[in-house]
């Protein structure tokens, strides 16, 4: 069947929140899919940040297949062994030379719900504190970024910025204060006794929705420090940034410091839905207690073997020196285009945003997208790759090659389209795939 005919069907079928699909996938294999009319696209996006390791790579076929004819799903009455071997490791990598002692993993089944698990702690420490402490100010405030995004669930959503995804769901569980990416705003929301009635910061170490925009070092330090301070929690959402993506395993390592929550999802299962929500002291990992928080699929058997090897694999095959090198030359590359339409490319490792000098970015993803490259636009002046850790150089240059011909085709299209007065980025037919 046409991939045109699926998609009728999937308009019939699907409630309509992600708009129409570009094209309905059949297959996939290391960094390449094909879809169900056999056209080839090198997957430069790895699903959003998430197929670490590709497409039906042999370790985590092999990984799954065992698990599921040993034991797949088990509820958390009971614990397996494999659980907790991830768990275990999960704490050897969210900090170099290990998580601090009385750390402590809780296992999720997405971004949203890792940072749930994680709103769920702030609020239940805010809330012994108030009790063990009656004259002090009840630790209720909550601070994110402005452009931040944490989910789409309620209370992740009450810690996204953009009023598009909350308005239609207001009031929200939550009121959250939006500071500003700036030092001076940071330092003033935490002043004097101000301070004191903080519970948490959440922030992302790169704002991936937001266009890929890095935080500076100096920022998550002086967040690290301001936090400290106050006694408030600094969550740290590593669910795009985290398990190799920058060329550490988690972004925040660049900045040498020690958040109070990680959040983890997307590649921590490289295409197998987990998240997890990390504490790293006992106080953070011992705030909730038996009956307190649960969840009946969150790691189970299946979800654990899955992380298992993502992180055995990326250590095996040396993939966060890949994801570094990959992305130093692939950005260079890009860089030395000198196309007037790219302003910059942002991010380290293998999340990089490509900054137009003009608001391109939809048409540009869409055109790209039939010349046989998965990129996204989170915004309407950047591209965004996300391309599995396992990408080669000689591959990113298939896109590098095909980039300023695109650009040149996309700008002129657009420009003939407004010319004419007809809205930009429609679908154009008799597209070629590589
Ligand atoms: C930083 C960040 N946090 C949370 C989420 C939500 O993750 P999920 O879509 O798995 O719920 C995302 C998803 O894009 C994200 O980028």
């Amino acid at each position: 069947m046409k991939a045109d005919d699926w998609i009728q069907r999937y308009e019939n079928s699907i409630m309509n929140t992600f708009g129409r699909p570009q094209t309905v996938l059949a297959r996939g294999a290391g960094c390449f899919v094909w879809d169900e009319d056999g056209h080839q696209y090198l997957d430069l996006l790895g699903g959003i940040a998430v197929n670490a390791l590709g497409h039906g790579h042999p370790n985590m076929v092999k990984a799954l297949t065992a698990q599921i004819q040993t034991l797949g799903h088990i509820s958390n009455f009971f614990a397996s062994s494999v659980q907790i071997e991830a768990a275990e490791k999960i704490l050897q990598i969210v900090e170099p030379g290990g998580a601090p002692e009385g750390s402590r993993v809780f296992f999720a089944n997405s971004g949203t719900e890792a940072n749930e698990a994680a709103f769920k702690i702030v609020r239940a420490r805010g809330a012994r504190l108030a009790a063990e402490n009656p004259g002090e100010p009840p630790r209720t405030r909550i601070l994110a970024l402005e452009n931040a995004f944490h989910g789409r669930t309620m209370g992740s959503l009450s810690l996204t910025y953009k009023d598009a995804y909350r308005a239609p769901f207001e009031p929200l569980p939550a009121r959250v204060e939006f500071i500003p990416y700036a030092m001076a705003a940071l330092e003033r929301a935490f002043e004097g006794e101000r301070g004191r009635d903080i519970a948490a910061l959440f922030i992302e170490p790169i704002q991936g929705e937001a266009g890929v925009r890095p935080l500076s070092e100096h920022f998550l330090r002086l967040a690290r420090e301001m936090t400290a301070k106050a006694g408030a929690l600094l969550v740290v959402d590593e669910v795009q940034t985290g398990m190799g993506r920058t060329g550490t395993w988690m972004a925040h390592h660049a900045a040498g410091i020690i958040p109070d929550v990680v959040t983890l999802a997307k590649g921590l299962g490289a295409g197998f839905p987990v998240g997890a929500c990390v504490a790293l002291n006992q106080e953070a990992a011992t705030v909730l207690g038996p009956g307190m928080h649960g969840s009946t699929f969150a790691g189970n058997p299946l979800a654990a073997a899955s992380v298992l090897t993502t992180i055995n694999t990326i250590e095996e095959e040396g993939l966060l020196a890949n994801a570094r090198e990959v992305g130093e030359i692939w950005s260079r590359e890009i860089i030395a285009l000198n196309h007037p339409l790219i302003s910059e490319v942002r991010g380290p490792g293998l999340l990089l945003g490509i900054g137009l000098t003009t608001p391109l970015a939809k048409p540009l993803a869409a055109e790209l997208f039939r010349q046989g490259f998965i990129v996204n636009a989170p915004d309407t002046f950047t591209i965004r790759l996300a391309p599995p850790l396992i990408i080669s150089a000689p591959q990113t240059r298939m896109f590098t090659k095909a980039l300023p011909e695109i650009l040149d085709q996309v700008a002129h299209d657009v420009e003939m389209q407004v010319s004419q007065g007809k809205p930009v980025g429609e679908r154009r037919e008799g597209s070629h795939h590589v």
